[in-house]
């Protein structure tokens, strides 16, 4: 991908701790073929989900620079963690950067699904403990409705026992159902799924939660904002055919591809790997 002096050839930048955030580009990939993609993990650093908001709003203002420095033309925060804990700052950063880049995150579009969709005003998530404890969901609920009720179940194992990548057996299940638990107790008919990772469980989570409860992931709530955002500020790539997309790692390159496949369900290609630590760089 050369560097396109049409602002609209340049790619949307994705970015995640890890390989979960290939749930959010498949998205990004069925809803709007005709962009180019450039997604970085943050897989030396992963997991995200135990850390405090200020090494989340550290780690995410690197990753931004990398991707402002290969031409993003708009930066998607696919990671559930850092959203909660860096969205604002990491915006406010942007938005005193020459090229005004905006930033969009999954917290958002993921609330207002869920508000619309609930029919008893009874909504759950389920996220990493950095998520729950931001408080992010919880005022982008009361945002959308304050009427609306959010029961938070902060699942500390799940997005690791996920990208272990080994198989769902009894020991899963029975993790995901204490998990699951408190949201049943609660009387939920509509659940987030506040974690990059969990759509590789939704079956299991939806047999536990039962036929009645709605599950809202991030994916596609956030393409639609990202087409607006993009017809908004006139940067929609013209293209009528597909575009491409293409991968950083901070970690080991291979076991991303490895890995990635699986979350991404379409091929992987080359994986380039990156430093945006600077404690690494230094
Ligand atoms: N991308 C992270 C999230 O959505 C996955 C979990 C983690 O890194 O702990 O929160």
């Amino acid at each position: 991908m050369a560097a396109a002096s049409d602002p609209r050839e340049r790619p949307i930048a994705v970015f995640d701790s890890g390989v979960g955030g290939l749930t959010v580009l498949h998205e990004l990939l069925v809803q709007l073929p005709g962009e180019d993609y450039l997604y970085l993990g943050d897989t030396a650093r992963f997991p995200y989900g135990n850390r405090s908001a200020a090494e989340l709003a550290a780690f995410s203002m690197e990753i931004a620079e990398e991707l402002l420095a290969r031409q993003a033309k708009l930066l998607v925060v696919a990671c559930n963690s850092a959203t909660a804990a860096a969205l604002p700052v990491l915006r406010e950063r942007m938005r005193q950067t020459t090229l005004g880049v905006e930033v969009l995150g999954v917290v958002r579009p993921e609330a207002v699904q869920a508000v619309a969709a609930t029919r008893n005003g009874r909504i759950g998530l389920l996220a990493t403990p950095a998520t729950v404890e931001s408080g992010a969901y919880d005022e982008a609920v009361a945002a959308a409705d304050s009427h609306v009720a959010l029961t938070s179940v902060a699942a500390p194992e799940l997005a690791s026992l996920i990208q272990d990548g080994s198989e769902f057996d009894d020991r899963v299940v029975e993790v995901v159902r204490g998990y699951v638990e408190p949201l049943r107790e609660a009387g939920v008919d509509t659940v987030i799924l506040g974690c990059t990772h969990y759509p590789l469980v939704q079956p299991m989570l939806q047999r536990l939660l039962g036929p009645g409860v709605g599950i809202v992931s991030s994916g596609s709530a956030l393409a639609r904002q990202v087409e607006h955002a993009l017809g908004a500020s006139g940067l929609a790539n013209p293209r009528s055919g597909e575009g491409d997309y293409r991968f950083l790692a901070t970690g080991d390159p291979d076991s991303f591809r490895a890995l990635g496949s699986r979350f991404l369900q379409l091929p992987l290609g080359p994986v380039e790997q990156v430093t945006v630590s600077r404690e690494a760089a230094a």
